[in-house]
Parts: structure tokens; sequence; C-alpha cells
């Protein structure tokens, strides 16, 4: 099974880079299966049922979300009905919407999507996400329920991250770390076969602070009194993410490659898609 994720989309420059970009990827590299973090794509802050429609429209999936998925506050309404779209699973009982869900791929694959947040730096007040992942998985064992098993780890710490992967290692197909908006270089497959990266980076202008327009972050860092309200950057974006080839027997990654496509950051691609 061929897999794409793509990290969070930040504002209007990254949406469009997406819905531009992802239609021809997912045709020239037959991908059977798509997810996109979504929780910066409106403005920066949260998600709209309008961008969370267009983005399925453009051939994703699952949106996953994370720290920012309320931030507009029409997320708390459409979340409960649109099966689609995830929260973290390790908010309290009762948020609305779900962490997880069991989806098909192209190639008839059923597909596990699960997202969980970090506490360290974080929100220290969740579930822990360790113990919210097992118990998603206790309802949906890899090779049993699900053919393949994609876990999006919304977390600051890379300790935290690469622990998550490692709890994971063996029972999953992907764990891959959103949040920082910052590509890293870790991608491997570990010792049990699960595909990891700590952070897939962001589909935003990377000439900025996140994605955002870097004047009003340098300012608060160098004053620390608010000029004015944080604003999404405006310049071209670069998509990244994670591509994964998963065993359509064992569910398993054979091959993992990030991608990167745009200006700023040098291009990655697989080879061998
Ligand atoms: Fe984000
Ligand atoms: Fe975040």
């Amino acid at each position: 099974m061929r897999f794409l994720f793509l990290g969070d989309m930040v504002g209007r420059t990254g949406r469009m880079a997406v819905f531009e970009r992802l239609p021809g990827l997912i045709s020239d590299y037959a991908l059977d299966f798509v997810v996109v973090n979504g929780e910066n794509a409106a403005g920066g802050f949260g998600v709209t049922e309008a961008i969370l429609h267009d983005t399925l429209a453009a051939g994703a999936d699952v949106m996953t979300t994370g720290n920012h998925v309320f931030d507009q506050p029409e997320a708390l309404s459409f979340a409960p009905r649109e099966d689609r779209f995830l929260r973290p699973a390790n908010y309290p009982k009762g948020t609305a919407g779900r962490g997880s869900g069991l989806y098909e791929a192209k190639n008839g694959a059923r597909v596990l999507v699960a997202n969980l947040m970090g506490r360290v730096f974080m929100h220290p007040e969740l579930d822990d996400p360790f113990h919210a992942a097992e118990s998603i998985l206790s309802d949906a064992p890899l090779g049993e329920v699900c053919d393949a098993a994609i876990f999006d780890f919304h977390a600051e710490a890379t300790s935290e991250k690469v622990c998550f992967g490692h709890f994971l290692d063996g029972k999953v197909s992907v764990v891959v770390g959103t949040h920082t908006h910052c590509p890293t270089a870790d991608h491997m497959i570990l010792p049990g076969g699960t595909a990891y990266q700590s952070d897939a980076g962001m589909c935003g202008d990377y000439d900025s602070s996140l994605g955002m327009d870097k004047e009003e972050p340098l300012n608060r860092f160098l004053s620390k009194v608010p000029k004015r309200r944080m604003e999404a950057a405006t310049g071209p974006a670069t998509v990244c993410g994670l591509c994964v080839e998963i065993s359509d027997r064992t569910g398993l990654a054979e091959k993992v490659s990030p991608l990167r496509l745009g200006p700023l950051l040098g291009e990655a691609r697989p080879d061998f898609w």
C-alpha cells in the first residue's frame, strides 16, 4: 500500500499548495491512502468545515489535527458528524468528535488512523497518550481488524515522540510526528518495522515563524508586548510530508522517504515509486 502523510497545512498559502499538488501526487505515485494534518489551515488557527471538505476533495482520506483543533468554534459542531475529521484521542471524555477511525484505502485495505497529542511542554492535563494508543490498538489490532495503522503524534518534545514511536514499533505501520512545523531528518524504519519521523514539517511558507508572518513573533521575543495579531505568512508554500510503502502482507513499513516540494527547503521525493 502506498501511503502519504502531509504535515500541518498553515493558512491559505499552505492550503493552496496542498490543493494544487495533491491530485498530481496521488496519480503520479498511485497513492492508496492520504492523511493531512489540518490544525492550522484556517489562517493558522484551526479548520473550518469548508476547508475540511476542500481537503477531502483534493484527495485526502482523513484530516488529523492537534492543539489548534477547536480554534474555529464551528469545529465543535462539525467534528461529531464528520467521520474523516480527527482530534487528539486523549482529550477528555465527552470532547466533541473522535480521535481515531477505520477507513478503506483505494486498494481495499482497512486503515486505522489515530491522532494523539503529547503532554511534555504542551498539555500535561491530557490523558496519557501511550495508554490511549494502546487502548485504540486493542480494539483494532494490526493484522486482525486493520491492514494498516497510521498514528499522527502531535507533540512538542522529540523525546516523547521517539519513545512513542518505539512504544508502538511493530504494532503499527507508521508513527509520524506533527506540531513543530519543522521537518526532521530522522525518517527511518524502526527495528520492529514501523515507519517513523519525529516531525513531518508543515505545508506552509517557510520564510516565516512556523508558517506565521515572522514580524510579530519576533517582536514578542524582543519586547514581550504584543503589537498585533499573529497572521499566517503569505509567501509560496513548501509541501512537506512522509511517504511510506506498507506491506500488504504484514501491515508494516517496507520503505520510507520524506517529501519536500517547494521553493525554500531542499527537494525530497521517494525514489521507490
Ligand atoms: Fe501545527
Ligand atoms: Fe500544534
